[in-house]
């Protein structure tokens, strides 16, 4: 008791300096720059001795805070970075204050609590009950996850327990048209070989596959197991693959399918089940970030399949003392860590916080803001819309009349490097058939119409300056 008494007397200083920190930074989020680009951190040593807690806050004060990005504010447009809602931001705090290690049922509710949050992923995708899931550290870890059952599906076809036995003798080929990077380290991580894919055609000057040459080509294919990667949503062009047909191939080939839908399942709750995502619900294993367009704070994911026991037989912990008592899959013998963060708290709270309703008004929100801005851009004199605007990623270009296209790439790095200095917005570079883009991707719960304002008036600027 007196123990705990001190520890809390501890916490209310930090609390107290903490919400100081918090308030500032959140404060001064839509005033600073988005992003740092200039960063430098004084060599320190590792102290014999600690320190103060007053002389730690005012190091945390001086020296990082101010050189930190507004990674979770309205105008960071790079990558596809969802912000993180009050809720969720707070209920992540409560997870450190918590210290649940969510590694198997027997000791607290927190197992439970995850189950229910990838239930309630689940009717948020309007996912049929057969998947279930669990949490991982965002989207690579899914690919991963997927990689790794899709690996023991294909063993289990050759009469191979790849878990025990291992890919030495695992014939296995992989199809797809526009994997994300983080599949292709999949496959190396996994063992299956990032060589192993075979690339199908996409439909013409789309990232989207083309479901005719993955019919010939599966049907080519003399290995003894096929996976096929599909996307719902390629990160660059933000194309689905037309699943329900790219479905049909793959049952007639047994292949495996896994859909990364990092970001582009949550299309599913603005559109419903017969949109970009239609189909979706006949994959065998799914990938979609929280920290994404759910919009809780990093670093979050969850892995959907339809297959668990395929899941559990390729990271079962066969230990001892960390026997099952509980007659469901433990958590740690699903995923890689055997120790789990009660990282599905932040999700919890926010699917019960804002409900199916809260969570499509900001995804609808976020495309209807991308359409206003690459509308606005295409009617630019100065700027060229690469490709039309499909969902919450914009790729353009300065206006490339009169210039080479080396000239045009050139200038359009240039005026992607004015854009990130001036501070205002904070966007990616990209590629597009070939050719230098900017690319744009807004995934945060509270961009609204006066960042577009921000950003047309940052884009009229730099034109001008430039003329
Ligand atoms: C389609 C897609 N898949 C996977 C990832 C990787 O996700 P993470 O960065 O959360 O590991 C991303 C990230 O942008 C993505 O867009």
């Amino acid at each position: 008791m007196k123990r705990n008494k001190k520890e809390w007397d501890e916490f209310q200083t930090y609390l107290k300096e903490f919400s100081r920190l918090s308030e500032q930074f959140i404060a001064r989020l839509d005033e600073q720059n988005v992003a740092k680009l200039d960063v430098q951190l004084p060599q320190l040593s590792l102290p014999e001795e600690g320190n103060d807690f007053s002389e730690c806050v005012e190091l945390l004060e001086k020296q990082i805070i101010p050189q930190l990005s507004a990674a979770r504010g309205s105008r960071y447009w790079a990558f596809v970075t969802g912000g993180a809602t009050p809720i969720a931001t707070m209920a992540d705090w409560l997870v450190s204050i918590f210290d649940q290690n969510v590694h198997k049922a027997g000791d607290s509710v927190a197992t439970l609590v995850e189950r229910q949050a990838v239930d309630w992923l689940l009717e948020l995708f309007d996912l049929p009950k057969t998947f279930s899931g669990l949490m991982t550290s965002g989207g690579t870890a899914c690919n991963f996850l997927g990689m790794c059952v899709a690996r023991q599906y294909a063993g289990k076809l050759q009469g191979i327990d790849v878990a025990k036995e291992g890919v030495f003798n695992l014939d296995v080929e992989i199809f797809s048209t526009t994997p994300h990077a983080s599949t292709i380290k999949a496959l190396g991580m996994s063992g299956i070989g990032q060589k192993s894919i075979t690339r199908i055609a996409s439909i013409n000057n789309t990232e989207k596959m083309d479901v005719d040459d993955l019919k010939a080509k599966i049907s080519a294919s003399h290995a003894k197991a096929k996976i096929v990667i599909a996307s719902a949503g390629t990160v660059t062009a933000t194309d689905f693959d037309d699943l329900d047909k790219v479905s049909d191939v793959c049952e007639l080939h047994k292949a495996w399918l896994h859909v990364d839908g990092a970001f582009g399942l949550f299309e599913r709750v603005a559109n419903g089940a017969n949109g970009k995502t239609k189909g979706i619900d006949r994959a065998d294993s799914i990938t979609v970030d929280c920290h994404k367009w759910l919009n809780v704070p990093y670093d979050c994911g969850t892995f959907l399949t339809r297959h668990l026991d395929l899941l559990e037989e390729s990271f079962d912990v066969p230990a001892r003392y960390l026997a099952n008592d509980s007659g469901t899959a433990d958590f740690m013998s699903l995923g890689v860590e055997n120790s789990r963060r009660f990282r599905a708290l932040p999700v919890w709270m926010n699917l019960l916080a804002y409900g199916k309703q809260g969570i499509k008004s900001w995804v609808n929100n976020n495309i209807q803001l991308s359409k206003t801005l690459a509308d606005w851009i295409e009617q630019s004199e100065h700027y060229e819309l690469s490709y039309p605007c499909q969902m919450n990623v914009i790729l353009f270009r300065i206006n490339a009349s009169g210039l080479t296209d080396e000239e045009a790439d050139i200038k359009t790095i240039e005026l992607m490097n004015k854009i990130n200095t001036d501070g205002r917005i904070f966007i990616s570079p990209g590629q597009w058939q070939g050719r230098e883009v900017i690319r744009l991707c807004i995934s945060n719960w509270q961009t609204d119409s006066s960042d577009i304002e921000i950003a047309k008036k940052l884009l009229t600027e730099l034109a001008d300056s430039k003329s």
